[in-house]
């Protein structure tokens, strides 16, 4: 452990908006002299892999929504926020442990299975031309963020779940405000309404499907049934949202980063137009080396040694996905970004029971996203030398990325 002067620099540097901008010297800093560094705020954090790998599948550390609650609210102000809003929403499988997540994922795979997800790729690659169809009627330029990749993952995901058109904006707005509860300004009480809204609307949709079912996800899960289980209510109000509240920021951060990356490194590029069947492992690069999430949270169910040092029941810890999979002791030269490596098993998606149940349906969009792309702009540069980062501790992402053609 080094003194509290230099556990405090590290705090400072975590807080500065250099580090939203590039993470990564100070991940390199805490995997080779603080694998587990506690913030002030008594907060642990794993850096390297094989640590953030092994805690990811270690059932000791606990996503049960109560225990998470408990060890928040042990923080301060944010903390209390999120620890009141976490016990109003609902129990969903990302916020349980075993014996309740295996059941509550085995139902909500039965109706996101990678089958259903792939049937849905003529529809993601029609909405990407519209998107694209706009944006190059609008001129030589545009922003990838704004007219790509955001309206894209949010479109796909409300048109999966069933949400009808009309109200996609009002429920994505909703969204982004349980997920950003403290940047949008809003009191707990401002946002325990938001959730009364959407659960509202989604309760009323579910009733229509009932009545009369479609091909979409709500109609799938009111069908589900396992050996004579199925999904309450509630549950299956959970499981819409938390289908649209994990599922489309972080794949926007992906098909963001990747342009980005790509067009920051012209070999690549040029390797990638050269052998188009390089597109998914170049995804799987992008994931690896700017990793859309950064980081997950567990609270400690029982004591657990681990790298060097001790995690005690109650505590709240931080897994650093994004150092992870810059660990120099997993991935050979792992700041250089190479989209045919080999052997590119990175952390981003997590590991373990709670592995992202969205994983395929991400890829697929990705790919869509970037293929076509790179199909119709074959010319495709940046119009800018500086991009900006969202200052996101957990979500590695950009506000914008203004492309030229
Ligand atoms: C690039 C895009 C994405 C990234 C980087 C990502 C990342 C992750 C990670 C790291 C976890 C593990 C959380 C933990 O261990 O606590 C996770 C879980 C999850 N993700 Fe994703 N995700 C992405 C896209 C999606 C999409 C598109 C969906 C759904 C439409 C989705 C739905 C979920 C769900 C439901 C879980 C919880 C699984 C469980 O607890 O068993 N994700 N995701």
């Amino acid at each position: 452990m080094s003194d509290s002067t230099e556990t405090d620099a590290i705090a400072q540097a975590m807080a500065s908006p250099a580090f939203s901008q590039d993470p990564y010297p100070l991940y390199a800093k805490l995997r080779e002299e603080q694998p587990l560094y506690r913030s002030p705020q008594g907060i642990a954090h794993l850096s390297r892999y094989a640590d953030v790998d092994a805690a990811l599948r270690d059932l000791r550390l606990s996503n049960d929504r109560d225990r998470l609650a408990r060890s928040l609210a042990g923080g301060q102000g944010v903390g209390e926020t999120l620890s009141r809003l976490m016990r109003k929403l609902g129990r969903v499988m990302t916020n349980t442990d075993p014996p309740d997540h295996a059941r509550l994922r085995k139902l909500v795979n039965k109706a996101f299975s990678a089958g259903r997800v792939r049937d849905f790729r003529p529809a993601i690659q029609a909405i990407a031309d519209e998107l694209l169809d706009a944006a190059q009627a609008a001129g030589p330029s545009f922003d990838v963020v704004s007219a790509l990749a955001y309206p894209l993952t949010t479109t796909v995901l409300c048109e999966l779940v069933g949400l009808p058109r009309s109200v996609q904006a009002q429920a994505i707005e909703w969204i982004y405000l349980l997920e950003n509860p403290t940047s949008a300004g809003l009191s707990v009480e401002q946002i325990e309404g938001i959730i009364d809204q959407l659960y509202d609307y989604l309760r009323s949709l579910a009733a229509q499907r009932r009545a009369k079912p479609t091909g979409d996800f709500i109609s799938a899960l009111l069908n589900v049934e396992e050996g004579g289980d199925r999904l309450s209510e509630d549950e299956l109000l959970n499981a819409c949202f938390v289908l649209l509240a994990s599922g489309y920021e972080s794949t926007m951060n992906l098909i963001g980063n990747a342009v980005l990356t790509l067009l920051r490194h012209p070999d690549q590029l040029a390797l990638l137009q050269a052998k188009p069947e390089l597109l998914p492992k170049a995804i799987e690069e992008v994931l690896r080396y700017e990793s859309p999430s950064l980081l997950v949270i567990r609270s400690v169910a029982e004591p657990v040694e681990i790298a060097g040092g001790r995690l005690e029941e109650g505590e709240l810890v931080y897994l650093l996905l994004g150092s992870a999979n810059r660990d120099s002791a997993r991935f050979p030269d792992p700041d250089r970004f190479d989209i045919a490596r080999s052997d590119n098993k990175h952390v981003s998606f997590g590991a373990g029971i709670h592995f992202c149940l969205g994983a395929p349906l991400a890829r697929l969009e990705a790919e869509v996203a970037l293929g076509t792309l790179l199909r119709r702009f074959p010319r495709l540069h940046l119009e800018t030398d500086t991009v900006e980062w969202r200052t996101n501790r957990a979500l590695r992402g950009l506000t914008s990325l203004p492309v030229a053609y």
